[in-house]
């Protein structure tokens, strides 16, 4: 039997296949923007060889249950099992070899993570006997293997991130191949996407994604900028299961439909108020049981007269007064909180600044946060101190070292405040190495020439005691670093 599928054309014509007995082994990765069209790829793919290869599903938008209609794949709904029944559930697909969708998207986000991580690690205990291969599609892989702790439990993320790494690191042998899409490779955590070989990278905006997926596709920087000029649709491919050679592709056309459409005008329903009125409340009393997975409490209920009081009060939508511009004190305290995130991401200090304020000013905008008046150098200086862990410069603890760090230059502010905040806790100057991380270079050269440079200008003395051990002074703030090793 073939298992060669064909995902889409070259812009000439000229078909791209995927060798799926190839794909089991080594895995696949789809980046791109929202609607580049990577939801459509995972369909065509996953409909081109439904025939070949069993399927599992991760859906945490519910895109893919149509695939049931034409393909057969059973659909699991997420939400309405616990989890000894998702589990089962997992130890049965395997069992029995079936094609499913586990359709998450009646599940809050939390949920979602400890749904898929049970389901998952389901899969991945099967016994030795059923190691068939299977292919294991996870849209908004980012979700489930986030590269830095978000709004989500700890909890959550542990065990998701867990069950990802998993499936891709482990679970080859095992027989399950991970096919994995993101919007963003920065998003996505590392070591997860580190195990695909096989690479479809759609239109992508941001320098820093744009510059990672050019990595492993293995251009050279400069030809980076093509990825931004990608249609919808309209991949770049890679891999021993694709291409020896970056090839471009335009994915072919689907069977099926997703779920979710471009929301345009609809009829509106035209069930007669009473008929409406009871199929809104048929069977309200009954509550679903989901012990296990529980859903946050559920709003206060509100009377119908409060309701409809308000809804009055609220009057016509053009009378409606502007949503306000948030306060500027609180649009500080946000952009600290998006500083603050961004330094805790791995390697943020190896971007350039342009990538990096880049991302700040998208991560504002997402935010409602209007960033008028904010310049590059403004940003620099405030991800300099959330790099040195200052978490609030307008707080009274910082003032003075804020003040005197204005005589330094901006690229050299991150190392600066962390031996300055070393100095004034008392604790041993950070090595070579932590500087030289924080300063964005590999370096110890450059990091020794940031210290000449500056002693210099008088804002650290560095001493080194008769017994060999360095501490670091700053005159201006009459603090020391604790003597250590040099
Ligand atoms: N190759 C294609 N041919 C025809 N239509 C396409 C193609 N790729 C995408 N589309 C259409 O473009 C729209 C967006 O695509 P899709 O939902 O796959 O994007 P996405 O990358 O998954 O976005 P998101 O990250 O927001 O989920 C859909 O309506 C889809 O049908
Ligand atoms: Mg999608």
């Amino acid at each position: 039997m073939s298992a060669d599928i064909v995902i889409g054309q070259t812009p000439h014509g000229e078909a791209i296949r995927i060798d799926i007995k190839e794909l089991l082994a080594t895995r696949l990765l789809v980046q791109g923007n929202s609607g580049s069209g990577k939801s459509h790829l995972l369909r065509r793919l996953l409909e081109e060889s439904a025939a070949v290869v069993q399927q599992v599903v991760i859906d945490p938008e519910g895109d893919f249950v149509s695939l049931a209609e034409e393909f057969g794949h059973v659909v699991i709904d997420g939400a309405a099992y616990g989890e000894a029944e998702i589990a089962r559930l997992g130890a049965r697909i395997r069992q029995h070899r079936a094609s499913v969708v586990l359709a998450l998207d009646e599940l809050e986000i939390d949920q979602q993570m400890k749904c898929a991580a049970q389901f998952l690690g389901a899969l991945f205990d099967a016994p030795r006997e059923q190691w068939y291969p299977a292919l294991v599609v996870v849209d908004e892989a980012q979700m489930f293997a986030p590269s830095a702790a978000g709004e989500v439990s700890e909890e959550a993320r542990r065990v998701s991130l867990g069950a990802m790494t998993n499936l891709m690191c482990r679970g080859r042998k095992r027989g399950l191949a991970g096919v994995i899409a993101t919007q963003r490779l920065a998003k996505l955590a590392k070591n997860v996407a580190a195990e695909a070989s096989n690479f479809l990278m759609g239109r992508t905006f941001l320098d820093i994604d744009m510059v990672r997926a050019a990595d492993l596709l293995g251009m050279e920087r400069r030809q980076a900028e093509q990825i931004r000029d990608l249609a919808r649709g309209q991949f770049l491919g890679l891999g021993p299961a694709i291409a020896r050679r970056p090839v471009a592709v335009n994915i072919g056309p689907v069977r099926t439909g997703a779920k979710t459409v471009t929301p345009g005008l609809v009829p509106l329903p035209t069930a007669s108020t009473e008929d409406m009125r009871e199929l809104l409340h048929a069977g309200l009393h009954i509550e679903p049981e989901r012990p296990e997975f529980p859903r946050p409490a559920p709003r206060p209920r509100v009377d119908v007269e409060t309701l409809s009081e308000n809804i009055a009060a609220t009057g016509p939508v053009a009378e409606r007064p502007e949503r306000p511009e948030p306060e500027p004190e609180e649009n500080r305290a946000a952009m600290v909180e998006i500083l603050n995130a961004m330094a805790q991401e791995d390697d943020c200090t190896f971007q350039s600044s342009t990538t990096l304020f880049q991302d700040f000013t998208i991560r504002c905008r997402m935010k409602g946060i209007s960033v008028r008046g904010l310049d590059a150098t403004m940003f620099r200086r405030g991800f300099a101190a959330a790099l040195a862990g200052i978490e609030d410069p307008e707080d009274e603890r910082w003032t003075d070292v804020i003040n005197l760090g204005k005589h330094v230059p901006d690229d050299a502010l991150a190392p600066f405040y962390v031996i300055a905040r070393a100095a004034m806790d008392g604790e041993p100057c950070p090595d070579d190495m932590d500087l030289a991380r924080i300063y964005g270079t590999s370096s110890p050269r450059r990091v020794q020439r940031l210290l000449d440079y500056l002693e210099k200008d008088g804002l650290i003395v560095v001493r080194t005691d008769f017994s060999g051990k360095r501490s670091v002074g700053l005159p201006d703030l009459g603090v020391t670093t604790a003597p250590i090793e040099a």
